[in-house]
């Protein structure tokens, strides 16, 4: 039979890990929403972080895709749970693509797993960063010296 995937992509396609969705109106919650230009492929990636260490405590995904676009997602999501944010936007999808052995013509299939981390960690941020701003009133008092 001729093997169109790499047994590791069928496995990942046979048992996603992780594939579900959080609330993203959540504030711990930052999510990820990439389209693949070159086939119109949707990912949607989610994260939950800690908001006082920045560890990504849960993931999960939703992909419209290939099976490529698929297993690259739940890769991802293993490869992301448990690390900091910082650390996961190290991830290439030159690595995705070498762990799943896809050809050539599906690497633009990681590219979106490599595109929706960046996204999902992006729009945490900038949650959070909105949430700061709204709690960065002027002190309302003076403050008294005493002494
Ligand atoms: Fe589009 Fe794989 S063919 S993501």
């Amino acid at each position: 039979t001729s093997r169109l995937y790499h047994e590791k992509v069928v496995e990942h396609y046979d048992n996603p890990r992780n594939v579900g969705s959080f609330d993203k109106d959540d504030p711990t919650v930052g999510t990820g929403l990439v389209g693949s230009p070159a086939c119109g492929d949707v990912m949607k990636l989610q994260i939950k972080v800690d908001e006082n260490t920045g560890k990504i405590v849960d993931t999960c995904f939703k992909t419209f895709g290939c099976g490529s676009a698929i297993a690259s997602s739940s890769v991802a999501t293993e490869w992301i749970k448990g690390r900091q944010m910082e650390e996961v936007l190290t991830i290439k999808n030159s690595d995705i693509a070498k762990h799943l052995s896809l050809p050539p013509v599906k690497l633009h299939c990681s590219m979106l797993a490599e595109d929706a981390i960046k996204a999902a960690v992006k729009d945490y941020q900038k949650k959070k960063a909105k949430r700061e701003d709204n709690n960065s009133s002027p002190p309302d008092g003076q403050a008294t010296v005493v002494g």
